[in-house]
């Protein structure tokens, strides 16, 4: 538990910067990190890209894979997951674009689309350590209430709430929203070797509450990681108003 967001960005920014320090890649075996959008990673990212400017970390021997990306919003448009992160990190940080992977929430055939997604990962011996936010429903990725624990990479229908929760991205107008998105699924993210999710702000202590005190649910499935063997919650003060 740290004092605000910014304590939080810093300490998960130190912390991934430490772990792909300390890892050995070879030509074959890059650093796998998985990464998340939304308002809470947003403090780790810009200080992650300190630490770059200081000469602290390099990406050169990283590759990225993103949780989600929305159906049908062109990626051109500023508020889809990959505008989002080159305009957040990649463009900042050491990253050519074949060591980046986002979903395309525009390809043909979306099924495929997800099932190549999780051969890549697999292909690339699957993710060292994953960060993620929840949203207030404690949904984690797009991986909306009732999700199964044991589900995959695929496309999602989008809660009206979450729709309205994202909708002061899309000029406050919940017809702008997309309605659905492609993401890893529950069990995409826990397969990751590690897990650390960021919680900050009071809109999100009811959710932490559920997800660490109540039980394993798919009704509140980052409540999964309660079963992960290295998961690690960071959360600031104001979330904790229900614990
Ligand atoms: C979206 C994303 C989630 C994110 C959530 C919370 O639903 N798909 O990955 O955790 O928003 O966003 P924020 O951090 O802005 O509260």
């Amino acid at each position: 538990i740290k004092a605000d967001d910014k304590a939080v960005g810093t300490w998960v920014a130190q912390y991934i910067a430490k772990r792909i320090n300390d890892f050995k890649p070879t030509a074959d075996r890059p650093f796998v990190l998985g990464l998340a959008t939304g308002s809470t990673p947003i403090p780790t990212y810009q200080a992650l890209i300190e630490l770059h400017k200081a000469g602290k970390v390099s990406f050169a021997h990283v590759v990225t894979f993103n949780m989600d990306e929305y159906v049908g919003l062109p990626q051109s448009h500023p508020e889809s997951y990959y505008s989002f992160m080159w305009r957040h990190l990649f463009d900042h940080i050491d990253v050519k674009k074949e060591q980046v992977h986002i979903l395309n929430g525009n390809a043909s055939d979306l099924a495929k689309e997800c099932a190549d997604y999780e051969q890549k990962i697999r292909d690339f011996g699957g993710m060292e350590l994953i960060i993620g936010g929840i949203g207030i429903d404690g949904h984690i990725a797009f991986n909306e209430p009732g999700s199964s624990l044991t589900s995959r990479t695929r496309k999602q229908p989008l809660l009206h709430e979450t729709r309205v929760a994202n909708s002061r991205f899309f000029d406050n107008d919940i017809s702008k929203v997309p309605t659905h998105a492609l993401t890893m699924g529950v069990a995409t993210v826990t397969d990751s070797r590690e897990v650390l999710l960021l919680v900050t702000g009071h809109n999100k202590a009811e959710a932490l509450a559920r997800i660490v005190e109540g039980a394993v649910s798919h009704w509140w499935t980052a409540s999964v990681l309660q079963m992960h063997n290295h998961a690690l919650i960071l959360c600031d003060e104001s979330a904790c108003d229900r614990l």
